[in-house]
């Protein structure tokens, strides 16, 4: 497109202010600029804009909505807990079989964390402060051992984000595994639209960018051509996770057992929601299909209806934790393009004005667009939902403080190896209200499941933690 070309297009979608600075730009501003506006699609933004930004979009209630089904954590028949025990040797198999790799969506701006840095590099550990990334790294290496493998571990990041990630990984040296193990890819990214339909300048010489969503997860292992590097490997599930849960299981025999056998195309961990209005997205049959219904969109008298024995209807919560069949997001994405719905998000944009200052708003300015991973279980010919423990699974570092905080993510941690300790028979001493009175933190990289912390337990001869001990176990 030339400088003609391209100024009757803004002009026909009210978007030729972005190049209001353009003669201020020296040839390499200019060349960002062009570069960024030659990659967007006026056509279909112009829809999003109308859509989403000019209008709150209004979501409809699917006219048919029931809880989704799913295999409970404790089997209900002994034919289930026999399949159970199949699942599980299934997902062995796979596994050692090289059949899985790792996924992690670590390409959010995790904002309300207020940290300065990619999210994965945040040190969480609560003994030895190891970095988020350095938990998965550690784990992906001791499943390695155990199945006698090199697991690839595919990374997405975004623009925002990729340099400082990879090297953190390579000040790190990639915590011990191959450098070939480690599969950085970035994701697409969508401009920031102003509440006047108008695309924001982050500053003159660029517009206002930011990643397009965990949804985007799917296009972005197309175009950077991890799925061809799949198919190339023998991979057919993706053990998928985000960064920010340190607890989210990788790899589970069952859960990708169940997968296998069921032929699910796109799976996932659900669990009992702490109340009706829990922030967790909520597992449902909507008009005949598994999806997941934010809490913010299921109706008050939806969320708190009960069984006949008091439980919730919508019991089922999203943790994000998927297994997701190579083939489908083959399919998904064939023609280059992949169709899931855009959800708004209003935030607070800075922008550069008029007079080229740069703004930093007190309040929310403009819609961000962003699409959801767990649209894609619509769209699967076979979907299956999985029942796990809260505590075993899910410790989400959304916050600085509070609920879903480093605290809270920290102490869920170390409950977990507390009550690994105490299943693997080791005397460890709790608080009347079940808390622990021990910090002690497992190595991850020798510790992958309760079978480990047995191991290394009797080898190591730990019979008794003492109250107060802070301790890590390598
Ligand atoms: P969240 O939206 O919960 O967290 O994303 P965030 O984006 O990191 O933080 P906030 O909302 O700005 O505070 C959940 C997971 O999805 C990934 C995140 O990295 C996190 O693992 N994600 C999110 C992406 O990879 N890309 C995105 O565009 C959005």
């Amino acid at each position: 497109m030339n400088m003609d070309e391209l100024k009757d297009v803004l002009t026909r979608y009210g978007q030729l202010q972005v190049l209001r600075f353009f003669d201020e730009l020296d040839g390499c501003g200019r060349k960002k600029l062009l570069g960024q506006l030659e990659e967007l699609d006026f056509a279909s933004l112009d829809r999003l804009i109308k859509d989403y930004v000019l209008k709150k979009p209004d979501f409809k209630l699917p006219e048919k909505l029931d809880p989704a089904p799913f295999f409970p954590v404790n089997p209900r028949s002994e034919a289930e807990a026999d399949y159970y025990r199949r699942a599980e040797e299934k997902g062995k198999e796979m596994l050692d079989a090289g059949k899985v790799a790792f996924l992690t969506v670590a390409g959010g701006q995790g904002t309300r964390l207020g940290y300065d840095g990619p999210k994965g590099t945040f040190p969480i550990a609560p003994v030895t402060g190891k970095s988020l990334f350095e938990i998965f790294a550690g784990r992906i290496a001791r499943l390695g051992e155990k199945s006698g493998r090199k697991f690839s571990w595919y990374i997405m990041t975004s623009v925002v984000n990729h340099a400082q990630t990879v090297d953190f990984f390579r000040e790190n040296k990639f915590f011990g595994l191959d450098e070939a193990q480690v599969f950085f890819f970035t994701q697409g990214t969508m401009p920031a639209v102003g509440y006047d339909g108008k695309l924001l300048l982050g500053s003159k010489n660029s517009l206002s960018l930011s990643p397009d969503g965990h949804g985007g997860t799917l296009l972005a292992l197309r175009r950077s051509g991890a799925l061809d590097k799949m198919k190339a490997d023998g991979v057919k599930y993706l053990s998928y996770f985000q960064v920010d849960n340190p607890l989210a299981p990788m790899g589970d025999h069952r859960f990708i057992g169940l997968h296998v056998l069921e032929n699910s195309e796109m799976s996932a961990i659900t669990l009992s929601k702490t109340g009706p209005f829990e922030k967790l997205g909520n597992f449902c049959i909507a008009d005949g299909k598994l999806a997941i219904i934010e809490y913010s969109d299921l109706p008050a008298e939806l969320a708190e209806s009960r069984n006949p024995d008091g439980s919730l209807r919508f019991v089922a919560g999203s943790p994000a934790i998927h297994v997701i069949s190579r083939d489908f997001v083959e399919r998904l994405t064939a023609g280059g393009e992949l169709k899931l719905p855009y959800h708004r998000a209003d935030k607070k944009v800075p922008f550069v004005n008029d007079c080229g200052e740069l703004v930093k708003p007190e309040t929310p300015n403009a819609v961000k667009l962003e699409t959801f991973i767990f649209d894609a279980l619509s769209l699967a010919e076979k979907t299956m939902v999985m029942e796990a423990v809260r505590e075993d699974v899910f410790a989400p570092v959304k916050n600085a403080s509070g609920v879903d905080s480093v605290e809270s993510s920290r102490r869920m941690i170390l409950s977990k190896n507390a009550a690994m300790l105490k299943s693997a028979g080791v005397d460890f001493p709790f608080g009347a209200d079940g808390e622990p009175l021990a910090r002690v933190e497992l190595s991850v990289r020798k510790m992958a499941d309760a079978e480990d912390v047995r191991d290394y337990v009797s080898r190591h001869g730990i019979t008794r933690i003492e109250p107060g001990a802070e301790i890590f176990l390598d």
